[in-house]
């Protein structure tokens, strides 16, 4: 019989992305997927339920019916990045059900805990591989490519001079000078965006691999006198480096800093808090209405001083940590995220239109949280003190 994928209306606090977006609902076509929605659930990212019922989603009313009548439920935050409404889902998921959604399984490891306990099998959006294969799947890089571009409108919004070099009968404005520090793919559409509004762009990086992709995008890097040498793992991502580097690239990035009307932070490595790379020091050297924003707040921030969902005034520099910048531009972050996690459901459906969860695989090992009856991620286990289990990587 065909898949029948659940999506809800969204209960996190001031959440306005929804799971499916209409454009992406081609993504199912020839799967014999069916699409059970509450109404009212694209409302708020700008999608009313008509251009769903046109594409033939089945319109209910209420939440509950929505997970009753699914076999998987599609969600952008599901329990554990959504702790203060997500318990509520709890008592509406039934043993077997399959959850797919953001839950931040390394941080929220109690959550996972609860889903196990439920026997749903959860799969985790923010655990997908960053391989060739899931590359149409990668959710946190779509999500982050919404939150370089909003950082850099923010800044651009709250500094006291315009970004571009101007030349009018009223003189010459020179233009803005922005940083960007990690040159992921937030710190790469900040770049690209603070440079189409037409600002002197600086990018670092501590994987000297992004000189190229920051220069193509017309800004200079940044090159610190500090070996940085092994600074990236495997999988292409940044490694946790000692407390002494820390320091150094501190002190490196002081004088490069000092120079900067606007620094948009976004470094980050898997799984730990945000490294700390400037200090309150660092900030007094800023001129007067400079502009930090700090997107790694919700991991710690990238500055001594952020606050996460708060802005930070300290000697005459304004030091933003927006969290949930991707719900501040929900069209379009609903429209990647839903051609994410439909793939994704597509990805987990058989020729005969069956979903199946092939631990073999690694896109389902590496994503599969909680199955049943227990929490069957390495990882997570381990963070939350659990024994390995015997049976990783075999369909029970
Ligand atoms: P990413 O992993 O693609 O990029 C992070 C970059 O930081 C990497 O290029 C890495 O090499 C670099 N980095 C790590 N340590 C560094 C150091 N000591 N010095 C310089 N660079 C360093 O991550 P992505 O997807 O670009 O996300 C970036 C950040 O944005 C994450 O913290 C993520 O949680 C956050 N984010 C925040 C959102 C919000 O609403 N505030 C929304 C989406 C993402």
């Amino acid at each position: 019989m065909a898949v029948i994928a659940g999506v809800v209306t969204e209960s996190a606090p001031g959440e306005r992305r929804v799971a499916v977006a209409p454009s992406a609902l081609s993504v199912l076509n020839k799967t014999g997927a069916q699409i059970l929605m509450e109404a009212g659930a694209g409302a708020a990212s700008g999608f009313p339920d008509s251009e769903y019922a046109d594409k033939g989603v089945r319109l209910v009313k209420t939440r509950a019916e929505v997970f009753s009548g699914a076999e998987v439920v599609l969600q952008v935050r599901s329990l554990g990045a959504n702790p203060e409404t997500g318990t509520a889902d709890l008592s509406l998921l039934r043993k077997g059900q399959v959850l797919i959604g953001f839950g931040e399984p390394l941080t929220a490891g109690a959550a996972a805990q609860s889903l196990a306990e439920r026997e749903v099998s959860y799969l985790a959006m923010e655990l997908m591989p960053r391989i060739t294969r899931a590359q149409s799947m990668d959710a946190l890089s779509s999500m982050a490519t919404i939150a370089g571009y909003k950082a850099v409108l923010i800044a651009a919004d709250n500094l006291n001079r315009m970004f571009p070099m101007l030349m009018t009968a009223a003189g010459t404005l020179t233009p803005a000078r922005v940083l960007v520090i990690g040159a992921g793919v937030a710190g790469l559409q900040a770049i690209a965006t603070a440079r189409r509004l037409g600002a002197v762009v600086s990018g670092y990086d501590i994987r000297a691999a992004v000189k190229e992709q920051i220069e193509s995008l017309g800004a200079r890097f940044v090159v610190l006198d500090i070996e940085a040498g092994g600074a990236e793992d495997k999988g292409g991502y940044a490694k946790a480096m000692g407390e002494d580097f820390y320091r150094k690239q501190q002190e490196a990035l002081g004088a490069v800093l000092a120079q900067q009307q606007v620094v948009i932070t976004t470094a980050a490595v898997p799984g730990r808090k945000a490294p700390v790379l400037i200090t309150r020091a660092m900030v007094e050297r800023m001129g007067p209405g400079s502009v930090i924003v700090d997107i790694a707040a919700e991991r710690g921030g990238n500055c001594e001083l952020t606050k996460a969902g708060e802005v930070v005034e300290f000697n005459g520099v304004r030091i933003f940590g927006p969290v949930n910048l991707p719900s501040a531009i929900p069209y379009h972050a609903s429209q990647m995220y839903a051609k994410n996690i439909l793939t994704f459901l597509k990805f987990l459906l058989t020729k005969e239109g069956n979903l199946t969860l092939n631990r073999e695989d690694e896109i389902v090992k590496e994503t599969l949280v909680t199955h049943g009856g227990e929490v069957v991620h390495p990882r997570v286990r381990e963070l939350l003190g659990l024994p390995e289990l015997q049976t990783v990587g075999q369909e029970k």
